[in-house]
């Protein structure tokens, strides 16, 4: 049981009306919590401030998009003057043309370009084109990955053990009641950095599957980079069966390099998708990828829809984020890989102190804390066999200490952190280690 030291007066009262109202309490499922969930009052930068006067150092950033903190002038400015020249039109315009234009000049996969507004739906738009462009229907996916909430991908994102088979022969577990059977015949799950198993399905399924879609760092479950020469043992198997790899970049795109995680990995698959830090808070999603492939949708084969895609606020978001990460690239990748290593050492070494086992891992702008003995995570079975109840009870400490990371451990940095909102979340980190 977590017990919150902090006045929660109001936020308690908030929840209490909501219960009522929302179902659950809550607009999201990922917003559950054991304890008071947090009420926002506002943001601004790096930090959070909530309705009952408490502020936090913030390292969740809207689960990911706030990748130039909260509110940055030239989004803000971007924004409002759209907002005063329309919200929606639900028809072409300048700012779109530019938007795919640049995408295209960063993403390597990058030739043809869909926008959508969240990232379940450009995932749905990419595994629709890949099967219409196969003719496949068939899809891998990896244990432990989350691609988005719909029906055909909600499968083994964190399964329960007793249900999801051998390590190394997982069986595809529906995420939740309601689910339309069938999707799941239609998915095999594969261990993530398991290249053996990897190459034994592709060799029994391979005619069958119309694309193979991974996290490229896998962000949902830990932090875990793929091992030496797996993403081009991807690659290669795919190239080898005629199926497509599609890159889920929702939390990897702009947050590793300018050109995603493709760009850091330096792997390019045939689609990606994009959406969360693309449009610095804003809600835009985008499918690209090879024009070969990305045709399907040109010629009207292949249907792609949606009455608020490339909606001009949003495009005007996504605009000024691009451009800030494109034109400023050294000084932007430069702060995120310095700020997140900072505070990985800092936290390493306060666990080190505290004689607490801790893991520490990621490439830096995004990484994983993990309370467990184990050298390296490297899948989600590694994963699932950490202390996850700790984990749950240090978010709750770093909270009463004005520190907001992701209740499972990971921690998202921005390019308004500062040296000193490391130097105080390192020291938060140590009264929560002593704490718990
Ligand atoms: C890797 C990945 N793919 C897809 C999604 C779904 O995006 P959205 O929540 O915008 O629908 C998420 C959301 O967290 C994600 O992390």
């Amino acid at each position: 049981m977590v017990v919150m030291t902090r006045n929660l007066d109001v936020s308690r009262d908030l929840y209490s009306t909501a219960q009522q109202y929302l179902a659950g309490g809550v607009s999201s499922d990922a917003r559950r919590t054991t304890g008071v969930p947090l009420y926002v009052d506002r943001a601004q930068g790096a930090r959070l401030w909530d309705v009952d006067g408490n502020a936090y150092v913030d390292y969740v950033l809207g689960q990911g998009p706030a990748l130039l903190g909260h509110c940055p002038p030239e989004v803000v400015e971007a924004i409002s003057d759209q907002a005063a020249r329309g919200m929606v039109y639900s028809a072409q315009h300048a700012a779109e043309v530019r938007v795919a234009e640049r995408l295209c000049a960063m993403v390597p996969s990058a030739e043809r370009v869909r926008f959508n507004t969240v990232g379940s739906e450009a995932v749905h738009a990419a595994l629709r084109l890949a099967r219409g462009f196969t003719g496949r229907s068939r899809i891998l996916k990896f244990e432990g990955h989350y691609h988005g909430w719909l029906d055909p991908v909600l499968y083994s994102v964190h399964p329960a053990l007793d249900l999801a088979g051998p390590a190394d022969a997982p069986v595809a577990v529906p995420g939740t009641a309601g689910q339309q059977e069938g999707h799941g015949e239609d998915l095999i799950v594969c261990p993530w950095n398991d290249l053996e198993t990897l190459t034994r399905l592709m060799d029994r399924y391979g005619a069958e599957i119309a694309a193979v879609i991974a996290e490229p760092v896998l962000c949902n479950t830990g932090a875990i980079l793929p091992d030496p020469g797996y993403l081009e043992a991807v690659r290669k198997l795919c190239d080898q069966h005629g199926s497509l790899l599609i890159f889920d970049e929702i939390i990897t795109g702009f947050r590793l390099a300018p050109g995603g995680a493709q760009e850091y990995l330096g792997i390019t698959p045939d689609l990606s998708v994009f959406g969360k830090a693309m449009a610095g808070g804003m809600q835009v999603s985008a499918l690209v990828g090879k024009a070969s492939v990305m045709d399907h949708i040109s010629t009207g084969k292949v249907a792609h829809a949606g009455t608020f895609n490339s909606q001009p606020v949003g495009i005007a978001a996504a605009e000024a984020t691009l451009r800030v990460l494109d034109e400023r690239r050294d000084e932007v990748y430069g702060t995120l890989f310095a700020r997140g290593s900072a505070l990985m050492e800092g936290i390493r070494a306060a666990a080190e102190k505290a004689g607490v086992p801790l893991l520490v891992d990621g490439p830096g702008p995004v990484f994983q804390t993990y309370f467990t003995d184990a050298g390296a995570v490297r899948d989600y079975r590694d994963f699932a066999a950490t202390d996850r109840a700790m984990m749950a009870r240090l978010h709750a400490a770093l909270l009463d200490r004005g520190v907001n990371m992701v209740p499972r451990g990971l921690w998202f940095l921005s390019t308004a952190h500062t040296e000193s909102d490391i130097d105080a979340t390192v020291d938060a980190f140590a009264g929560a280690l002593r704490a718990l």
